[in-house]
């Protein structure tokens, strides 16, 4: 929708599912720098609302102290998830003792194996507070061949993958998921351990001095993971509000 003052357009905003995730309309809505502090960011939500075919919440994020964020809060919006800060240099790979299991890289692992670890790593992930949609698997590999790092992502392979550190290709530093492929992987704070040290170690043989993570509060192997490692940066919230 947008917001017209005469001819002029003042406001906009949308809401929008995606084929990953479909249990909350994705919501956008920008006003004209000159019109905000007036209420018309809150007459577009309270419209948007309105025009949602099914009564699923909406939902924003941002880091903490973002703009989004305190509009979102200012509408009723409450934290769904919590993704702790996780900037963190190469070099803190020593703080994860290397007691682990041996490694590969992506490049050792068939593509198709490489798939369906990626797809099943995600689904679980999300699966109690964010579900995948029918299908998402399609739309969650586009771009996945394009974006991932085969030299410096890490697996532990016994005899599919088990564990991984994801390395995506990203600016201005790359993008790191690390999980194991299954919730109840049964030594899985160790096999990741070993996937996250040798995928940061093989990033600062690289050169390559930083990196963030893309993990959440609630994934049980990688975030008593990341309490161990030196971490900057500002918490980021996922909101929804109904
Ligand atoms: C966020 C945005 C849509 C708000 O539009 P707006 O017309 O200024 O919003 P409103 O006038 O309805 O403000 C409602 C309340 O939101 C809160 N709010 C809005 N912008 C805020 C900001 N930058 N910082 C803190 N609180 C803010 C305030 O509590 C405000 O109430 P108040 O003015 O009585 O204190 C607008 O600033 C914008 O277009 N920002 C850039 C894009 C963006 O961040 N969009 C949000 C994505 S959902």
């Amino acid at each position: 929708m947008i917001g017209l003052d005469e001819d002029e357009i003042v406001a906009s905003g949308r809401i929008f599912t995606t084929p990953v995730h479909a249990s909350r309309y994705e919501t956008e809505i920008i006003v004209a720098p000159d019109r905000r502090g007036r209420g018309l960011g809150s007459q577009v939500a309270a419209h948007l609302a309105e025009l949602r075919p099914d009564p699923k919440p909406m939902c924003t994020r941002g880091y903490e102290s973002s703009q989004p964020v305190r509009f979102a809060r200012y509408l009723g919006a409450h934290p769904y998830q919590t993704c702790p800060p996780q900037h963190v240099r190469t070099s803190s790979a020593a703080a994860l003792p290397s007691a682990g299991p041996g490694t590969v890289t992506a490049a050792d692992v068939d593509a198709a194996e490489l798939h369906r670890a990626w797809t099943d790593t995600y689904a679980w992930m999300h699966d109690t507070w964010s579900p995948v949609a029918p299908g998402f698997e399609q739309a969650l590999l586009a771009g996945f061949d394009a974006d991932i790092d085969l030299a410096h992502s890490r697996f532990v392979v016994d005899p599919t993958v088990r564990a991984g550190a994801y390395v995506f290709r990203d600016m201005p530093k790359p993008v790191v998921v690390a999980e194991c492929r299954t919730r109840d992987e049964p030594s899985g704070r160790r096999v990741l351990q070993a996937c996250i040290r040798d995928c940061l170690l093989s990033l600062a043989a690289d050169g390559t001095t930083a990196i963030t993570f893309d993990g959440h509060h609630s994934d049980p192997h990688f975030r008593p993971l990341l309490d161990q490692l030196p971490t900057t940066g500002e918490t980021f919230l996922l909101l929804e509000w109904t």
